[in-house]
């Protein structure tokens, strides 16, 4: 086998006294489209905070291809798509993604922008300042800065939250472009129903660890839901 695109070994992370993961295990191969479920404060951010690099865990290790998450090389393969927008309101969209393909030196930058920009639906749009837009503009313009520098692996954070059912179907043709392309992608998501339709294989967070692991196409949506609903009344739907 190759090597894996992420390896998360025993990783626990705690804030002082509060838990947010517990020895958690497992690996991705390259190519694979991961969903991880889980309710909230199931520690589905910090998990994937820990593998951008952006948080370290108190215990246990993550590796991206082979090597530390926070290394030089792996912020080029790497992309992440947040709460956290990383756009500049006083620039237009276009500023900000030359600003970003400079950052990534990106090769035929110009070239690339109009491409995320077309796929994103943004192009009429950008001359505009991002401060103008509305909140699911801002998202899909997120989405394109993200896919610039053509990242091999892709971490999104409730990608879904917030977008309408229009721009809702334009993130899911953009993703299983990126799955053919054979990038391997990774999310978190609380929308069991498009995380059963995207993804290879899904994982859920209960109580801080990996309570399921399973492959989608071996295993009948009944028993995702279960595996997922019984994790929410385990703890108690607040
Ligand atoms: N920076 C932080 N400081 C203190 N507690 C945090 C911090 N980030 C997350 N937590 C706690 O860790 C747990 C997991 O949170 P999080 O990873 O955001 O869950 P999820 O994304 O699944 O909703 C929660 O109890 C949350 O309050
Ligand atoms: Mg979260």
């Amino acid at each position: 086998m190759s090597v894996p695109a992420l390896e998360v070994s025993g990783v626990s992370k705690d804030f002082g006294r509060i838990i947010a993961l517990r020895d958690v295990t497992f690996s991705v191969q390259p190519g694979e489209f991961v969903s991880i479920l889980g309710r909230n404060g199931a520690g589905k951010t910090t998990l994937l905070n820990i593998i951008s690099g952006v948080s370290r865990p108190s215990e246990g290790t993550v590796q991206l291809f082979g090597t530390n998450p926070s290394d030089r090389e792996n912020k080029a393969k790497l992309a992440v798509i947040s709460h956290e927008m990383f756009l500049y309101g006083n620039l237009t969209a276009l500023e900000n993604l030359e600003y970003y393909s400079r950052i990534y030196s990106v090769p035929d930058a110009q070239e690339r922008i109009e491409t995320v920009l077309k796929d994103v639906e943004l192009t009429h749009r950008r001359f505009d300042l991002v401060a103008t837009y509305s909140r699911g503009m801002t998202q899909r313009l997120t989405i394109a800065r993200a896919l610039l520098h053509e990242p091999s692996l892709l971490l999104l954070d409730e990608p879904f939250t917030g977008l309408d059912q229009h721009a809702i179907g334009m993130l899911i043709t953009l993703l299983k472009r990126q799955k053919e392309m054979g990038r391997t992608i990774l999310l978190t998501t609380h929308d069991l129903h498009t995380a059963t339709a995207l993804s290879d294989r899904y994982l859920v967070i209960s109580k801080h660890k990996i309570v399921k692991d399973g492959l989608i196409v071996d295993t009948n949506p009944d028993k995702i839901r279960q595996a997922f609903f019984s994790s929410e009344v385990e703890e108690g739907v607040s």
